[in-house]
């Protein structure tokens, strides 16, 4: 491998600011999908296209023809998150550096540095061993829309022997994993009016709703300390994981003490206290605030009661929860929460519902293969606490799933300094290759 030739194609890419969730990055989004396009023809693509958005398209493509081989849709985004707190970045996100064996910059492990890695694994191997298909999309960090809009249209196109989705990481340095569920997510702003305009907190204070307050109130009402989220039925579908499944991650190498010192780096954990963390991670859903707009938050003093107040909150789902449903019921708790004299409203931005795979196919056995030759150990299957919108829809032809990844879990995805450690770039290349020879070899499945 030319590493030093891919390490300046990869930062290329990384270049690229495609903030999908912010519209004055809009451009951005399409430069990026023109780097994918270009990738796609480099490795001998036919019908690459832009699907579905003039900023945001999926790219589309089908690798050369391989009779007889099995078929495999690589699934990927090429959108970000965005980057900010700008100052607590060492190196700017959009400049990507290499450092102590790591690659710095947003999109490194999420997800651009994983779609490269599936990518340049094709072009390792002398020729194609399978079918390929791709599907990169561009607003993965909002949603998926437009690759959802495109897949109701067309649901043929995720109709394969496979589908690889590399968008996680291992479950810690050296442990390979292959993902069993995904977290779904529902995404809300709730607002709160208390009065026509803001008033002076002298004249008024004392006597006056402030829309704060009654925000504040109100989301506490929805979460209490103990962890517990308030939304009536919103546990009600919630199933404990299986004994068997417990008892297999006792055995990952996973302990709460460096859960909390090394990646939250934080004082103490926080949840519900009877389930383990794991078990929260990955099998609970969640409740959390994003950000509060409103009031006055500049420089200075301003004594006023602000009249309205915005909360972005989102929770993420576990398998038997459903998005539409808990919309409805995070909906009717506002309105039952909120007193009489406030306004209460909510506004659903996005969201997905969660998902469940089942890791028995002969694909998983091959991937597990491809892991061991190359790290040393076999993919294990875990549970993942992010979400990935469209992975219910690419699973609707009945094709497996395959949610994995290369990355490793401090890689801080959306968060500064965001990385993604060389070696398992590398390896990853590796192990992708290996993966599709196995596959070709294993002949349709
Ligand atoms: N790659 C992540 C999903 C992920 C992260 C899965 C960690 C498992 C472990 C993905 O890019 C992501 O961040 N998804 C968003 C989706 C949302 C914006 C709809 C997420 O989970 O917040
Ligand atoms: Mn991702
Ligand atoms: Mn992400």
């Amino acid at each position: 491998m030319d590493q030093e030739r891919l390490l300046r194609e990869l930062s290329e890419f990384l270049r690229i600011p495609s903030v999908s969730t912010l519209p004055a990055h809009n451009q951005d989004c399409r430069a990026a999908a023109e780097w994918v396009a270009a990738e796609l023809r480099r490795l001998g693509c036919r019908d690459v296209e832009f699907l579905g958005s003039d900023t945001h398209p999926v790219v589309s493509g089908k690798g050369p023809d391989v009779p007889g081989a099995p078929t495999l849709i690589i699934y990927g985004h090429y959108d970000v998150q965005p980057p900010d707190p700008l100052g607590e970045w060492t190196n700017p996100p959009f400049e990507p550096t290499i450092r102590d064996g790591k690659i710095y910059g947003r999109g490194t492990a999420d997800d651009k540095g994983q779609v490269f890695c599936l990518l340049k694994a094709i072009a390792a191997s002398p020729r194609p061993p399978i079918n390929f298909r791709f599907l990169i999309e561009g607003e993965e960090e909002y949603g998926s829309q437009v690759l959802f809009d495109l897949l109701k249209r067309e649901p043929q196109r995720v109709r394969a022997d496979a589908v690889l989705v590399a968008d996680m990481s291992y479950v810690a340095p050296a442990w390979p994993a292959v993902y069993t569920t995904l977290r779904g997510l529902c995404y809300a702003e709730i607002t709160v009016r208390t009065s026509k305009t803001d008033l002076h907190s002298g004249e008024y204070g004392g006597a006056a709703p402030n829309a704060h307050e009654e925000l504040c109130r109100l989301l506490t009402r929805l979460k209490g300390q103990d962890g517990k989220i308030n939304i009536p039925g919103f546990y009600a579908p919630v199933k404990r994981p299986s004994k068997a499944e417990l008892a297999a991650w006792k055995k990952l190498p996973f302990t709460e003490k460096d859960f909390l010192q090394k990646r939250v780096q934080g004082k103490a954990l926080v949840g519900l206290k009877k389930y383990s963390v794991l078990e929260r991670l990955w099998a609970l859903p969640t409740f959390e605030i994003h950000g509060i707009l409103g009031g006055f938050t500049g420089e200075g003093a301003k004594t006023v009661i602000p009249a309205e107040a915005t909360a972005k909150v989102s929770m993420r789902l576990v398998p038997n929860q459903k998005l539409a449903t808990v919309e409805k019921q995070l909906a009717a708790a506002v309105k039952r929460f909120a007193p009489k004299y406030v306004t209460a409203t909510v506004r659903f931005l996005h969201g997905a519902d969660p998902a469940q795979i089942k890791v028995d196919h002969p694909a998983f056995k091959l991937l597990g293969e491809a892991f061991k030759e190359v790290t040393g150990r076999a993919s294990v299957p875990a549970r993942a606490g992010g979400s990935i919108p469209v992975v219910p829809a690419l699973a609707s032809a009945g094709a497996p799933v395959i949610l994995t990844g290369i990355g490793l879990p401090d890689d801080r995805l959306h968060a500064p300094n965001e990385k993604l450690d060389l070696k398992q770039l590398w390896d990853g290349i590796e192990v992708f290759r290996r993966f599709y020879e196995l596959l070709g070899g294993a002949g349709r499945m």
